[in-house]
């Protein structure tokens, strides 16, 4: 089984190259998102890729600190930035739970889209996404919700075994709520996109 680390690196290339799989619900999201944003702001997004969201975000805040646990989609994202002379990202490898993440805290904003399912220590990463936002900063997350639907766990599990899926949590979309609400967190908007996967899109309030 590769680690997440091996497992996005080899996904990064791949990555970059594909197309939005949901451009309306990714729009519709990133609306909700850029609402909930200042010019003032200083937002930490954990688990960026390849920066894309990043870009779309730089406009309307002050500055972002965009980080990966996978220095292959951190390196694809800093020649995406350059080249685009977006100049208030700034492009960061590192896990969620590490330290090296607390450099620019407090933030206004943590970003946290299409990850939370991706963290086999998802409550280490919350209480720190808590712990870096300021008091009453905002945590605005999008998370797959596999435990929807019976049939991903023997489709995951399927994959994973030829390497062509990384470690997943199944959780459905009231554990997920349940799991950031239970971080410290007070709801602010909600919206489920459904579809194939799930997704649970949540505004949450630093309590
Ligand atoms: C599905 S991609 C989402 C990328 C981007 N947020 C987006 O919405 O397009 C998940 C990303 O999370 C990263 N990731 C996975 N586990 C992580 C961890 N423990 N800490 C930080 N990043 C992680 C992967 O390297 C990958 O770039």
């Amino acid at each position: 089984m590769p680690s997440a680390v091996t497992f996005w690196d080899k996904a990064a290339p791949g990555y970059a190259k594909s197309t939005i799989s949901d451009p309306d619900a990714y729009h519709a999201t990133l609306t909700r998102t850029i609402h909930h944003l200042s010019p003032t702001d200083r937002v930490l997004e954990l688990g960026c890729g390849t920066a894309s969201t990043a870009m779309d975000l730089a406009p309307y805040v002050a500055h972002i600190t965009a980080t990966d646990i996978s220095p292959a989609m951190i390196e694809i994202g800093r020649e995406k930035v350059w080249s685009a002379s977006v100049r208030n990202v700034t492009l960061l490898t590192g896990e969620t739970g590490d330290p090296v993440l607390s450099d620019g805290a407090p933030y206004d904003v943590i970003l946290a889209m299409n990850l939370l399912h991706l963290l086999p220590r998802q409550a280490d990463a919350l209480a720190q996404a808590h712990a870096l936002l300021k008091p009453g900063g905002l945590l605005i997350s999008k998370t797959a919700c596999l435990g929807e639907k019976w049939y991903f766990r023997p489709l995951v599990g399927a994959l994973k075994l030829i390497g062509k899926a990384p470690p997943v949590l199944h959780q459905t979309l009231a554990q997920t709520r349940d799991a950031i609400l239970n971080a410290g967190f007070e709801p602010v908007e909600e919206l489920v996109q459904s579809g194939i996967v799930p997704r649970l899109f949540l505004v949450a309030r630093r309590r």
